[in-house]
């Protein structure tokens, strides 16, 4: 049904493994990967299915409504699965801006398009926004998120992706857009950018350079396999109903400080360091202004009605993770020395 899909922010951490799944499980799909390639994109991540015959990267910006437009004429897209996005709480608290432009504006720009494109024909279309937990604000020490909780966001990051999950849902009701939302927990896994928790830690025990951790690591985080991600996208976007959210998540909560322990614990054992000798590098930092304590996703309803559930133990997901980077020294010197960059002319522009 869905025969082109227009995957956005597919360079980023998640987008690569969304992109990789449906470049090989569904050969008579074209996918085209529409990236900005910000800081945050990094075309290596997709280096293995670059030149897959349905697969075709577009570099452009989704807050371009006179190209975004121009690219659903040329491509005439079945399906959308946005990702693009601001993703990192620390930046969106230095520069608001920048996530209202694009997680509010782009998104905009790409129901319109769709909507204009779609011509109010909907027939074997979708609209899939792939949106976070944090929208639903922050837990006490009990209690869950359900698809029912009301949004309460409290970073500029959460309150820019909570408005563009808003205007999805206002293009469902009042254009009736095929649209689905799902909302899921923190991701880990491969291709990470070493600006969030679980890689940087990796690379600076790696470098014996200290953790920073903040506050007291008393923040709950619930963490899936990236992985199991990119499948619950797939069974959603195939599956699930329109109109419908779905919550995605591991059940599997963990204090920040617990989290880190356990990565310096596996972190020994792979560096064949001396049992202990990895925690002495966890250094307590200034919290960050206005962290949220908890969350917690209860994905039942994904579970109960479509069948999905992670398929690995976060023990052994942190330990496959671990092994990627160790594995992967020059995905991670490209991309902390800035060479990472480079990539996409040295591959596009100089053919
Ligand atoms: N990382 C998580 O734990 C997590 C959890 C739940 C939901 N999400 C959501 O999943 C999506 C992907 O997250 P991620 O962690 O992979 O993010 P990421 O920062 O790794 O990747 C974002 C990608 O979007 C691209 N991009 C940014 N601005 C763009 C623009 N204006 N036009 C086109 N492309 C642009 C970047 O170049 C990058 O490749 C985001 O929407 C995020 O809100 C992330």
């Amino acid at each position: 049904m869905h025969n082109t899909i227009l995957i956005t922010g597919g360079a980023g951490f998640i987008g690569s493994h969304v992109v990789r799944l449906f470049v090989k499980n569904y050969p008579h799909y074209q996918i085209i990967n529409l990236d900005a390639l910000t800081y945050a994109g990094n075309l290596e991540n997709l280096k293995d299915i670059k030149d897959q015959p349905n697969y075709k990267f577009v570099k452009g910006d989704i807050t371009d409504e006179s190209f975004i437009d121009e690219l659903f004429a040329t491509y005439k897209f079945d399906g959308v699965i946005h990702l693009a996005a601001e993703s990192h709480v620390d930046r969106s608290i230095m520069d608001p801006l920048a996530f209202i432009k694009t997680n509010v504006m782009g998104t905009a720009v790409l129901l319109n398009a769709s909507r204009k494109y779609w011509k109010d024909n909907y027939e074997g279309k979708l609209f899939y926004h792939v949106s976070t937990d944090e929208v639903y604000g922050s837990l006490g020490e009990e209690g869950f998120f359900t698809e029912q909780t009301a949004y309460d966001p409290r970073s500029p990051y959460s309150a820019s992706k909570a408005s563009s999950d808003h205007f999805v849902m206002a293009y469902y009701h009042t254009y009736h857009l095929p649209a689905i939302i799902s909302n899921c927990s923190n991701n880990y896994g491969s291709n990470h950018f070493p600006e969030k928790l679980i890689p940087l830690a990796i690379h600076n025990i790696k470098n014996n350079k200290p953790v920073p951790v903040y506050g007291k690591g008393e923040n709950v985080r619930d963490w899936l396999f990236v992985e199991d991600h990119a499948r619950a996208i797939d069974t959603i976007f195939h599956k699930g109903r329109v109109g419908e959210t779905y919550n995605i998540g591991g059940f599997n909560e963990w204090k920040n400080i617990d989290l880190i322990n356990l990565l310096c614990m596996i972190m020994d054992k792979k560096l064949q360091r001396a049992p202990g000798t990895s925690a002495q590098l966890i250094t307590f930092v200034k919290d960050r202004a206005g962290h949220d304590l908890r969350y917690a996703i209860d994905a039942t309803k994904l579970n109960k009605e479509l069948g999905w559930e992670p398929s690995l133990q976060f023990e052994e997901g942190l330990e496959k993770t671990v092994e990627w980077y160790l594995a992967n020294e020059e995905w991670l010197e490209h991309v902390t020395s800035g060479a990472y960059q480079d990539y996409y002319s040295d591959q596009y522009q100089k053919r």
